[in-house]
């Protein structure tokens, strides 16, 4: 993981004298690959609310949820969007998101949310270490040096937004006992997920938006998608993503390496398509 230290710094600090415009300008794939992190961040206050209402009566989840968590999603969300509107002024950033954001607010409803706080948190674990994993692996996949930077200092805070959420996770699993299983059917909906909604939301309204042309190609979108993920996937470290996704099921070790195999298979499934 990068040598960053998670929250200590604001988007407001990027320093655009170190951008070298020709690493990044031509490249398409990194267009879409910045752009769409900066809808989906941009769009995390929706979910926050709902996350909040879920952890009702519960201050120390509510209040890092408000304090900590949404202010930094919503930071990452300026960071990438004023590194897109820098690097990309032709892209017309604040309608396309407009546009975006009318959609994808359909998804966020609470009855989306896992059935047991502990599910819950065990999903959201889930979904952290998807978000540090691409972060991860975008910061790996450039050398633009100040995206390098930016996606590792997100990654850093992905990761720090893991360890909170697990670390609640280990309360209400005390309290829940919810059973492997059904934290490991969680684990699993969610990381299929990972891939899916969200993500494609965000490609269909960037293309609208900058390919007005190929906007309704489902092959051009379903290439896009492809070209992002084998980004994703030339540049992620699967020993550590797995190890944060294994976490929240608590085995021994003995049963560890037993499922390590199946669950990489798994992650290989899902991260390559
Ligand atoms: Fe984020
Ligand atoms: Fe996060």
């Amino acid at each position: 993981m990068p040598a960053y230290e998670a929250a200590q710094w604001e988007a407001e600090d990027l320093d655009f004298s170190r951008l070298v415009l020709a690493d990044v300008h031509d490249d398409e794939n990194l267009f879409y690959l910045t752009s769409c992190a900066s809808f989906i961040e941009s769009g995390s206050d929706l979910y926050t609310r709902n996350l909040i209402d879920f952890f009702r009566g519960d201050a120390e989840v509510a209040d890092w949820l408000r304090e900590r968590w949404e202010p930094e999603e919503l930071k990452h969300g300026r960071a990438l969007r004023a590194y897109v509107r820098h690097v990309w002024p032709e892209f017309a950033w604040q309608p396309a998101f407009d546009a975006f954001l009318g959609e994808y607010a359909t998804y966020c409803k609470v009855e989306m949310l896992a059935p047991t706080r502990a599910l819950e948190l065990a999903a959201r674990c889930v979904v952290e270490t998807g978000t540090a994993t691409y972060y991860g692996a975008l910061a790996q996949s450039t050398k633009e040096p100040l995206l390098h930077e930016l996606a590792a200092r997100i990654a850093a805070d992905e990761v720090s937004h893991y360890k909170s959420f697990y670390r609640f996770f280990k309360r209400y699993r005390v309290q829940e006992a919810p059973g492997r299983a059904r934290v490991f059917a969680t684990v699993g909906r969610r990381t299929l997920e990972l891939k899916s909604e969200d993500a494609d939301c965000a490609i269909r309204h960037v293309v609208r938006s900058h390919m007005p042309a190929r906007a309704d190609d489902p092959a051009y979108l379903q290439q896009t998608s492809a070209r992002m993920n084998a980004t994703i996937r030339r540049n992620l470290r699967p020993g550590a993503t797995l190890k944060m996704l294994m976490r929240p099921l608590e085995l021994s070790p003995t049963l560890q390496a037993m499922v390590q195999w199946p669950i990489e298979q798994f992650m290989q499934r899902v991260f390559l398509r």
